[in-house]
């Protein structure tokens, strides 16, 4: 049995840089907070426990942690530094025994591959840190290393010129035995330039102690972390452009992969068809061979196989396409099963409803699902058939086979198989147009005269 993991996820800091009231960690990428694509990343690693250390908008913070995962946070009252922050960790992780790694929240693109690649590195070093070759290293920790062996790292604002020459940066993850890392970070001082406990002083500390640190290099663009607006959005651009690379490996057909927007998280089978312009929130999964037409919009929602929806169809959370159902232009569907073969092809709203297998909402139709306090529910039955420009004022059920007549206004449940028509009947006035038309003519020409 492989080693037990925990996670130490930093996640105190500001952001100053983001001007924002927001705390850093829970600006949305692929819509989804910072910290939540971190602790994915994590989760990766089945971790026995989650621990995020919160300081800035800790109440939020907490929230958004322990909706996405059973995590335990803890407060670092004033952020006195990395070292100190990891610290925090230490009541948390009573009890247990294994290793821990420490992640940043506000660093989303660690991949599960690394973080594997680090806890293999640990059988030959007592502390493994994630490194990369920078293109431009500028103000980050430097690695000094021997060989293979990690000797020390430097934070920028304490190094030598000659360690300002050195490219490998530190990414700030890292893994070590969980016990380990509580001893190394409880030695850590706060003599340097910015009077801050740094984490990565533990690397000269074990060192010292006769322990072996050693350095896992990963891509530049995997540890890019977020502190400005700029950031955020070009890492928003590389989530997307990476997230559709993914989805075209995995099989999935865009004929304009760049117009399509996905979301942490949204699920697409293979042989699925997306067209352009279609835009995924959180929450959804496509089967394969579904075809989301092109300006659709789906968030919260599940299509099943051979559905067709759009183009410029709108499905909100609680949308269930069963398999081969249509959902056509402008129709917009919330908590509401659509049973396998139902169609609505135009125009139409569905809320709060359950619409029976094959049968037919014509267009212009509306469940009313609300009436200025609560929502109410609509049932159609199988085979039904809803004619066009009929309001369904809930709660109101519609029988299995029945016949609802165009531009009626349902108010009252209807029994299967039965024909319903509620709207006012049809007067002809023969010759009445005619009449008017002349009457009118002649008073415009009298208002002419004048
Ligand atoms: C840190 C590393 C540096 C590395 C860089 C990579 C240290 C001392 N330096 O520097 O070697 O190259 O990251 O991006 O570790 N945090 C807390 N509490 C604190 C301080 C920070 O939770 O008291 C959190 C922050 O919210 C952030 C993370 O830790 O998520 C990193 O802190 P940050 O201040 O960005 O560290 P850097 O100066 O960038
Ligand atoms: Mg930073």
């Amino acid at each position: 049995m492989s080693t037990q993991v925990a996670l130490i996820i930093l996640a105190a800091g500001k952001g100053t840089r983001m001007q924002s009231d927001l705390p850093k960690v829970l600006h949305k990428i692929g819509q989804a907070p910072l910290l939540a694509h971190a602790i994915d990343a994590g989760l990766s690693q089945d971790p026995a426990r989650v621990i995020v250390v919160t300081g800035h908008g800790a109440d939020a913070v907490e929230a958004v942690a322990q909706s996405h995962t059973n995590a335990t946070c803890v407060l670092q009252h004033e952020q006195l530094g990395t070292g100190h922050a990891v610290a925090q960790a230490r009541p948390a992780l009573a009890g247990f025994a294994g290793d821990a790694i420490v992640l940043y929240g506000d660093t989303p693109f660690i991949r599960p591959e690394t973080l594997e690649q680090l806890r293999h590195e640990r059988a030959r070093y007592d502390i493994v840190v994630l490194g990369f070759e920078a293109a431009d290293p500028g103000r980050y920790g430097r690695l000094v290393t021997n060989g293979d062996d990690l000797d020390r790292i430097v934070e920028f604002k304490d190094t030598t010129d000659a360690e300002r020459a050195i490219n490998l940066c530190n990414s700030g993850v890292l893994c070590a035995d969980s016990a380990t890392l509580m001893d190394l970070v409880s030695r850590i001082g706060n003599d340097n330039a910015a009077g801050e406990y740094y984490l990565t002083d533990i690397v000269a500390i074990a060192r010292a102690r006769g322990l072996r640190a050693g350095v896992v290099r990963c891509d530049e663009a995997e540890t890019l972390g977020i502190n400005t607006r700029a950031e955020l959005a070009s890492a928003e651009a590389l989530f997307q452009s990476r997230t559709r690379a993914e989805a075209i490996e995995h099989g999935v057909v865009m004929q304009a992969p760049e117009t399509v927007f996905f979301a942490h998280g949204t699920h697409v089978g293979a042989g699925a068809e997306i067209e352009p312009y279609v835009v995924f929130g959180p929450g959804v999964s496509v089967e394969s061979d579904a075809h989301i037409r092109a300006f659709s919009h789906l968030e919260g929602c599940h299509v099943s196989r051979g559905a067709v929806v759009g183009p410029y169809a709108r499905l909100r959370p609680g949308a269930q396409l069963d398999e081969d159902t249509r959902v056509g232009n402008f129709v917009e569907v919330k908590n509401t099963r659509l049973h396998q073969g139902a169609k609505a092809n135009h125009l139409t709203y569905l809320g709060d409803a359950d619409i029976g297998a094959r049968s037919n909402i014509g267009a212009g139709i509306v469940t009313c699902n609300y009436d200025g306090f609560g929502k109410h529910k609509t049932t159609i039955g199988e085979g039904a058939f809803v004619g066009s420009g009929t309001m369904l004022v809930a709660p109101v059920q519609i029988g299995a086979g029945a016949l609802v007549g165009s531009g009626s206004t349902i108010t009252e449940s209807v029994p299967d198989d039965a024909l319903a028509i509620a709207r006012a009947r049809q007067e002809n006035k023969p010759g009445l147009a005619r009449k008017l038309r002349d009457l009118f003519e002649k008073r415009a020409a009298a208002r002419k005269g004048k």
